[in-house]
């Protein structure tokens, strides 16, 4: 059983505090542990070439030819982080916010994971078994949530794509400067509960897991965010009153019974058609990108012309001598 925490925070800063704390609790319960921070490492962002989508789609047709994986392979250090990734059972991610949101230091790493979708990986036989990996997260800001707003939601956004499943998250609150959560006891606490808990995960039957966060926490009841919006129609047609905006689940608003608070009341016909935890869901989002493709593809002779115009032009910009 092996457990890593991957922070994106300051070098012995209030993150990196936070993960050793979960660490030494899983440590204790018997797992192998190991802590990056990905200040030191090279992470190159995301060109946007879709090089690997491309390819995906390729492979899918013709499975012999050959997944070659990101352009940027061997350009920086992230295939290595990922394949360290995969040899754990749990992962714990403790990232700074930044503007309500998680820094651009993890959000480069994460862009990163498309080239290594899972369930693409799996199907095309490049990895041979889906380790079912659990995740904690913790954002760590300065603030309350009323400027951590979007901090836990972006992180577990990011998580679909390597099918990672989150288990437990938490927000670290009002630690500024580092070494400031020390002062906050409760959330060492916290955050030592969040290593017991991916331990907990890791030793419960992957059908058999389920949330080990707070149960109050949120308004989704099928992935625990706050972020709720009034749905508008998919690609497709599909629509709900009320989407979740992290797991992409549909409903009405309505009173959670167990507290009193607003909840996300899941359509029970076809609320979790669009469930980005779900595999065939995600599919269906890669239909989308497929025929959203074809489309283009149909009608690129009509933008030549176009194409060439805005090719041409040119306006002042920002020289940078190098
Ligand atoms: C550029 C910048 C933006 C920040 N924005 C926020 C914010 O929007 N909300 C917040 O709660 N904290 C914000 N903070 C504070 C950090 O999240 C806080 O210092 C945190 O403890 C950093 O984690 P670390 O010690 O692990 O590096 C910001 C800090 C920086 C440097």
């Amino acid at each position: 059983m092996k457990v890593m925490a991957i922070c994106a925070g300051r070098r012995n800063g209030n993150g990196e505090i936070l993960a050793k704390e979960a660490l030494c609790a899983a440590q204790e319960l018997g797992a192998e542990v190991e802590l990056l921070n990905l200040f030191d490492y090279n992470i190159l962002p995301c060109t946007g070439c879709e090089d690997c989508t491309m390819q995906m789609g390729e492979v899918a047709m013709d499975p012999t030819k050959k997944y070659r994986g990101c352009i940027l392979k061997d350009k920086d250090d992230v295939d290595r982080i990922i394949a360290e990734m995969r040899t754990c059972e749990g992962i714990i991610f403790a990232v700074p916010t930044y503007d309500l949101m998680p820094s651009s230091l993890y959000t480069r790493l994460c862009q990163r994971f498309l080239a290594y979708e899972l369930s693409f990986l799996l199907e095309i036989g490049v990895i041979d078994h889906n380790p079912h990996t659990v995740a904690g997260l913790i954002s760590v800001g300065g603030s309350m949530h009323d400027w951590q707003t979007l901090a836990l939601e972006s992180l577990q956004a990011s998580m679909f794509t390597m099918s990672l499943s989150v288990v437990d998250r938490f927000m670290s609150q009002r630690v500024g400067r580092p070494g400031n959560v020390l002062l906050h006891q409760d959330q060492l606490d916290r955050a030592r509960k969040m290593g017991e808990n991916i331990v907990k995960a890791i030793q419960t039957p992957v059908e058999e897991r389920t949330w080990l966060g707070d149960p109050n926490d949120g308004v989704c009841p099928v992935c625990y965010s706050s972020l709720v919006y009034p749905g508008d129609a998919h690609w497709d047609g599909i629509e709900f009153p009320y989407e979740c905006a992290v797991c992409g689940c549909g409903g009405t608003l309505g009173t959670n019974p167990e507290n009193g608070r607003p909840m996300l009341i899941i359509d029970p016909e076809n609320g979790r058609v669009r469930d980005r935890n779900n595999d065939k869901a995600r599919a269906e989002h890669l239909n989308e990108i497929i025929q959203t493709r074809i489309g283009f593809l149909q009608r690129q002779g009509e933008i030549q012309d176009a194409l060439k115009k805005y090719r041409s032009m040119k306006f002042p910009t920002l020289e940078i001598k190098r």
